[in-house]
This record gives C-alpha cells, sequence and structure tokens, in this order.
C-alpha cells in the first residue's frame, strides 16, 4: 500500500496534496499575465488547460516522481497557490523545486513560510542531496527567496529558453545538503 502523501504545516499555510479537484486554483495561477511573467508558458485560456496541466501534476504524484502541494490559508480556507519538488531522481537524491502564488498575496511573507517546509521535507524525508531551481532573468522575487535560504547560482545559461516572443537568460540556483 502506498503511503500517505505528506501534509506539511506553516504558521498561516496548510501545505496539502494536490488532488483532482483542484482546477481552480491551478487555472487561477496559470491563466494569470503576471503570474506566468517569468515561466516558460504563455496564460491559459480554457480550463481544459488547467485540467491537463493538474493531470500531469497527480500523475507524477502518483509516481513519486513529484510532490505537488496546494497552498491553503488556515484562516479562510482559500488555496492561494501550489507547487513542489519534480523531476525526483532517486539515484542521484536530487529535485527541482517550483511555485507559485497567486498575485493578489505577493509579497506577504507566504511562499517564504512555506518554501522552508518544502525544504525541510525534500531534506529530512527524501534524504535529498540537492535542491535546485532555474530562475528567468529579472525574477527577483524568486531569486531572493532562494538566496536567502542558502541557494547559490550554479551556472547562468545564455538566451537559453524562448517564450513570450524573446530568448531569456536563465540561472540555475542549488541548496547542496552538506
Ligand atoms: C516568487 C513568488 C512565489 C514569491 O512569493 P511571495 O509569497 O510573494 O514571497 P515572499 O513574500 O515570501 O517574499 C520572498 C522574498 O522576495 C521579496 N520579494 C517579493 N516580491 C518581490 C518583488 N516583486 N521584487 C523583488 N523582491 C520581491 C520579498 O521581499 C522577500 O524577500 P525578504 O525575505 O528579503 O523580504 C511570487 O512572486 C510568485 O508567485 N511569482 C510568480 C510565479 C513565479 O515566478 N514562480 C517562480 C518561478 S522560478
Amino acid at each position: 500500500m502506498n503511503k500517505p502523501f505528506p501534509i506539511l504545516n506553516s504558521k498561516r499555510l496548510i501545505i496539502r496534496e494536490m488532488k483532482s479537484t483542484d482546477v481552480d486554483i491551478v487555472f487561477a495561477f496559470n491563466s494569470s499575465k503576471d503570474c506566468l511573467k517569468y515561466i516558460l508558458r504563455e496564460p491559459f485560456q480554457t480550463k481544459n488547460q488547467a485540467i491537463e496541466k493538474l493531470n500531469f501534476f497527480l500523475e507524477a504524484n502518483k509516481k513519486e516522481t513529484a510532490y505537488w502541494w496546494v497552498f491553503t490559508l488556515k484562516e479562510t480556507n482559500e488555496d492561494i497557490g501550489y507547487g513542489g519538488l519534480f523531476d525526483i531522481s532517486k539515484e542521484h537524491s536530487r529535485a527541482e523545486i517550483g511555485y507559485g502564488i497567486i498575485q493578489k498575496y505577493w509579497n506577504k511573507g507566504f511562499m517564504s513560510e512555506i518554501i522552508d517546509e518544502i525544504i525541510h521535507f525534500g531534506k529530512s524525508s527524501l534524504s535529498l542531496h540537492k535542491i535546485y531551481a532555474y530562475i528567468l532573468n529579472g525574477n527577483q522575487a524568486s531569486m531572493q527567496l532562494l538566496e536567502k535560504r542558502g541557494f547559490k547560482k550554479e551556472a547562468h545559461l545564455k538566451e537559453h529558453s524562448f517564450t513570450k516572443g524573446k530568448y531569456w537568460d536563465e540561472t540555475i540556483f542549488s541548496l547542496i545538503n552538506k
């Protein structure tokens, strides 16, 4: 039998398992031009696109190649974003981290709370040696979030990806568990 999906807790949020009923938060985030400003995709136009994306996340959770959580405010029960660890390699003890919060909740310290719990889970429960992220140039909030937690710039990839009509530099940030 599969282990129960981990539920994490921070001061103001429950970081809970993503479910097939979570279309609204996946759509809300991915249909916003502002939320996707530094993400390699165009905003979704339809809920079907969100359903497809959600199914992809759920499949990865099932296969344990990822842990995708939804972030829910304890006080109001409102879902404010989602994220997780993905492309998990057991062989190499590493995983990529990704996250997003809907815009009205930015800059309130929510992602800082959440990422601390996710990093702790990655190190203590998955024994990850390395957690890394790709950040598009200009994404100051995401860089600040990671650098404050000890992530270091590891590589700078020039004009690495094309989206929204232009090529973007990307920086890989990583946290190595010593
Ligand atoms: C990146 C993101 C998740 C941060 O979430 P958040 O809840 O607003 O983050 P926090 O409030 O915890 O702030 C984290 C740090 O970034 C800083 N920050 C927040 N917004 C900022 C901005 N627009 N510009 C510069 N710094 C910013 C905060 O001051 C804080 O730094 P501090 O701890 O030194 O004060 C959010 O901006 C987001 O969802 N962006 C769109 C999706 C995205 O880009 N995801 C990451 C892809 S790599």
